[in-house]
């Protein structure tokens, strides 16, 4: 099997993952921050440790504002409904996932908020005149994805941070593409909210993810329940990371996150975006002379690691289902969970086949993806 559906999330994990994992279930994974003894105290230190590691990696000087949550999905809701305010004007651009437009549309078809949409270019990239030409200072918040799940293109943030910064615009960064793949620095990118997933770039487990809010940012908790802290209080702490993290956390996905982004520290981010330019390119060169393939992705200096294309007169999903049933190739095809995307970019009937290589893919694998989908754009599978 070759796995490229790494925008869906990673595999494999880093060994190093795997084994911390495992030990921590073994030694005993109590509930941090309820009980006082000796199992419970490692687990305080196992979260603590990774908050800690990832605040590095993001550049966030208080780790303490970093909140742990099963997937990118709850912190963008958790963000979207903790800092929206009746009233706002609020900017997104079409290119964002569901877990941005959905949460933003029922607020804005409960007459609570107005939103405006930025449309990208052909190859889904949202350009920063597009952005300062709609973000004003009226506009309470900019919500957007750092790069596309359905193209790759990766978005021009921080530019949109700093204008943001100077018209007094909240700013929620979608990092579910972009984490542990290309740069993030929440100090230089103006970043006030990042939401982040575990299980993509950054190598952990399913189950894991995470909310980052600058101090003096107000947020309103979605969920509130147990936090180990203030038990005596009917009301939810204000403090952070309590605030926003009631109920027992995923503590053996959280230590195998804080070895992942280890992981990608001791690898350097850099090598792994050089890794994927590289299998993009390879990809992106392999299919150029078929005439009949259509390719939505930008160039792979400005991509995150997808390549997006549809077949003539073949379905995407006829594609995905031969790339895997004759070449055991697992990708993904049809809609991606971003419905303007594909209103914007025409492939609203069909979708895309979407290929997402990996930083543990090596050239051999692409090699015989690209023979696979050359024979299957010559029509020799059909
Ligand atoms: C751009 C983008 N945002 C948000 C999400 C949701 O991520 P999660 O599955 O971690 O909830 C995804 C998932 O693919 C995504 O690609």
């Amino acid at each position: 099997m070759i796995y490229l559906d790494n925008a869906a999330t990673s595999w494999p994990k880093p060994p190093t993952v795997v084994q911390a994992v495992a030990d921590f279930i073994k030694r005993g994974c109590a509930n941090p921050g309820r009980s006082a003894h000796a199992m419970a105290r490692m687990a305080d230190e196992a979260v603590m440790h990774t908050r800690e590691i990832i605040a590095g990696f993001f550049n966030i000087s208080n780790p303490l504002r970093i909140v742990f949550m099963p997937n990118t999905t709850y912190a963008l809701n958790t963000a979207i409904q903790g800092i929206i305010n009746p009233g706002d004007h609020v900017v997104t651009t079409m290119m964002e996932h569901n877990s941005i437009l959905r949460p933003l549309s029922t607020l804005e078809k409960a007459g609570i908020i107005q939103i405006d949409y930025i449309e990208p270019d052909k190859f889904g990239r949202i350009t920063i005149q597009s952005i300062k030409k709609t973000v004003t200072k009226s506009t309470s918040v900019l919500c957007m994805t750092h790069s596309s799940n359905v193209t790759g293109a990766i978005m021009p943030v921080a530019e949109a941070g700093k204008h943001c910064r100077a018209n007094g615009v909240l700013f929620l960064v979608d990092s579910a593409q972009s984490a542990g793949i290309v740069p993030i620095d929440v100090e230089n990118m103006c970043i006030d909210i990042l939401a982040f997933p575990g299980h993509k770039g950054l190598l952990g487990l399913q189950g894991t993810g995470g909310l980052y809010v600058r101090e003096n940012v107000p947020i309103r908790p979605l969920v509130q329940g147990g936090t180990g802290s203030f038990s005596d209080s009917l009301t939810q702490p204000d403090i952070f990371p309590d605030v926003l993290e009631s109920g027992t956390l995923n503590v053996p996905g959280i230590a195998g996150l804080g070895k992942a982004v280890q992981y990608i520290i001791d690898t350097g981010i850099s090598n792994i975006f050089l890794k994927k330019q590289q299998l993009l390119r390879m990809l992106m060169e392999g299919i150029e002379k078929e005439s009949n393939i259509t390719v939505y992705s930008p160039i792979p200096e400005a991509n995150s690691g997808i390549l997006a294309f549809n077949i003539e007169n073949m379905d995407s999903s006829e594609v995905g289902y031969l790339l895997d049933k004759r070449f055991g190739v697992c990708v993904r095809s049809g809609l991606h969970c971003a419905p303007l995307a594909h209103r914007s970019l025409g492939t609203r009937d069909r979708g895309m086949v979407r290929i997402s290589p990996g930083f543990f893919n090596d050239e051999n694998e692409i090699d015989l993806t690209v023979k696979a989908l050359q024979g299957i754009a010559r029509g020799s599978y059909r």
